[in-house]
């Protein structure tokens, strides 16, 4: 199964979300393929902000070898799950898929671990390291979450 997280820049939130997903999935025995993009193009090329590296780092990942991408229209096509990681990344997505429908699969990554609460990942973007440790705890309780839920709903399927 490919799966696809997507934030503004790609360089905070959703290159954590692909290395904690990855390494979880991995540990769950689940073929899954996990990849990262950004709605706003600004950090195209870039390896993930330090802060994203330095706290993975602390906790055994290693995001050095991320470069960022744009979220293209055509990533709906490929991917089988999309997560959005706010509800502004959601309005950007919509924009950018144009005529493409996104509503099939395309959810926000906090909602298996807040059901139904449209919670949004914080952007650390603006603020200190504090905000990358909270936001690490945030996605990897959500990547439990997101796992736990499909291991039940499809427990035979990779
Ligand atoms: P991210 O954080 O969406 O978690 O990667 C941001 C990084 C850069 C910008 C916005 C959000 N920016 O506007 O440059």
């Amino acid at each position: 199964m490919k799966i696809l997280v997507v934030c503004l820049g790609n360089i905070c939130r959703s290159p954590l979300a692909e290395a904690i997903l990855q390494k979880k999935a991995e540990a769950a025995g689940l073929l899954w393929k996990i990849d990262s993009a950004g709605t706003n193009g600004f950090h195209v090329g870039e390896p993930p902000h330090h802060l994203s590296q330095k706290v993975g780092k602390k906790n055994g990942l290693d995001l050095s070898c991320q470069v960022a991408r744009k979220f293209e229209a055509r990533d709906l096509d490929n991917f089988d799950i999309i997560f959005a990681m706010a509800g502004d990344v959601m309005i950007d997505m919509k924009k950018i898929a144009g005529s493409k429908t996104m509503e099939s699969h395309v959810r926000l990554f906090l909602e298996d671990l807040y059901p139904g609460e449209n919670r949004d990942v914080p952007d650390p973007w603006y603020g200190d390291e504090n905000g990358y440790h909270e936001v690490y705890d945030l996605i990897d309780k959500a990547s439990d979450a997101i796992i736990k839920n499909y291991l039940v709903s499809k427990p035979k399927q990779a």
